[in-house]
Parts: structure tokens; C-alpha cells; sequence
């Protein structure tokens, strides 16, 4: 049993949703708190379900060393909002949806409300069907909210001895 569960969510979950994972995960790792910490991911819709990520995220995160050829699609669960402390969309359709599926939850959260001197609000941009420089934006901006959000996650949880 993990002590955090951290559920990161988009519409497709083919695409921001799994380099959100990806990163998150190895951060974690990184941190040594695998045991601690689990993350996964998941979509609103069901469009993709049983899909790997898309090529171009999978490319994005080879390039920065990160393999998630394993990851599968799949469509957020009713049972999510109990088993995930933390619900983390990508954009604000998402959010809305969540917050509709999973009532009083206490940390229903947008991931770029933890981009350090960003406004709050913003979603992270649907990179499906673009070039590689929209999986690109996505990464960056992955990359400096979850260091955030992990570091906010720690502090809650009381995760760092
Ligand atoms: P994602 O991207 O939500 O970041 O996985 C999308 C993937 C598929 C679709 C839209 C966005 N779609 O409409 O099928």
C-alpha cells in the first residue's frame, strides 16, 4: 500500500496525460519514494482505451531519457476519487468533469496551477494531431509543475525524513 496515490488525468490519455506519468513517476523515483508514492493516469473519455501512448509523446519522453512504451490507455474510474488523494487534470473541461464524477474531494487540481509565477486557471495545450513541437510544450510544462506538485504532495504527506 502507497501512502500517496497521485492520479493524473486528460481527455484521451494517450497523450499529456501519460508524459505527466512518466515524469512524475521518475521524479518520484528520483526522490527514493517509490514505495510511497504511486502515480498513474487515466482519460474522461473512453475513445482510447487499451491504447499505448501516442508517438509523439513516446518520442518526447525518449528524448529525455524517459521510456513509457508500457503505459495503456484507460477511462477514469468512479472508484478513482477513493483510491487517488490526488486528481490532477490537465485542462479545465477535464477538471469540470472530474469535479462532477468525484463530489467533495479535496484535491481535485489543475497541473498548471502549479507552474511557478503562472496565472492560475490555464490548461496545458492538447498537443493530438500536431508536430512535435506541441508535445514538446507539453513536456516543459509537465516538467516544472510536477517538480511543484511534488514537493507540495511531500509536504502534506509528511514524505520527507
Ligand atoms: P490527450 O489528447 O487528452 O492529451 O490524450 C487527446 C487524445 C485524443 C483525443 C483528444 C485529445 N481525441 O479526440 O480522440
Amino acid at each position: 500500500m502507497h501512502d500517496v496515490n497521485l492520479l493524473f488525468i486528460c481527455l484521451g490519455n494517450i497523450c499529456r496525460s501519460p508524459i505527466a506519468e512518466g515524469v512524475m513517476r521518475e521524479k518520484v523515483r528520483k526522490a527514493g519514494l517509490q514505495d510511497r508514492v504511486r502515480v498513474d493516469s487515466c482519460g474522461t473519455s473512453a475513445h482510447h482505451v487499451g491504447e499505448a501512448p501516442d508517438p509523439g509523446s513516446v518520442r518526447i519522453c525518449r528524448l529525455n531519457g524517459l521510456d513509457i512504451r508500457q503505459q495503456r490507455s484507460r477511462q477514469l474510474h468512479p472508484k478513482d476519487a477513493e483510491r487517488f488523494q490526488w486528481l490532477v487534470c490537465m485542462d479545465g473541461s477535464n477538471l469540470k468533469r472530474v469535479k462532477r464524477a468525484a463530489g467533495q474531494h479535496p484535491h481535485v487540481v489543475l497541473l498548471r496551477d502549479f507552474e511557478p509565477g503562472a496565472d492560475r486557471g490555464q490548461g496545458v495545450p492538447d498537443p493530438w494531431g500536431g508536430g512535435a513541437r506541441g508535445f514538446a510544450q507539453v513536456f516543459e510544462i509537465v516538467d516544472r509543475c510536477t517538480d511543484e506538485l511534488l514537493q507540495r504532495v511531500a509536504q502534506e504527506h509528511d514524505l520527507s525524513d
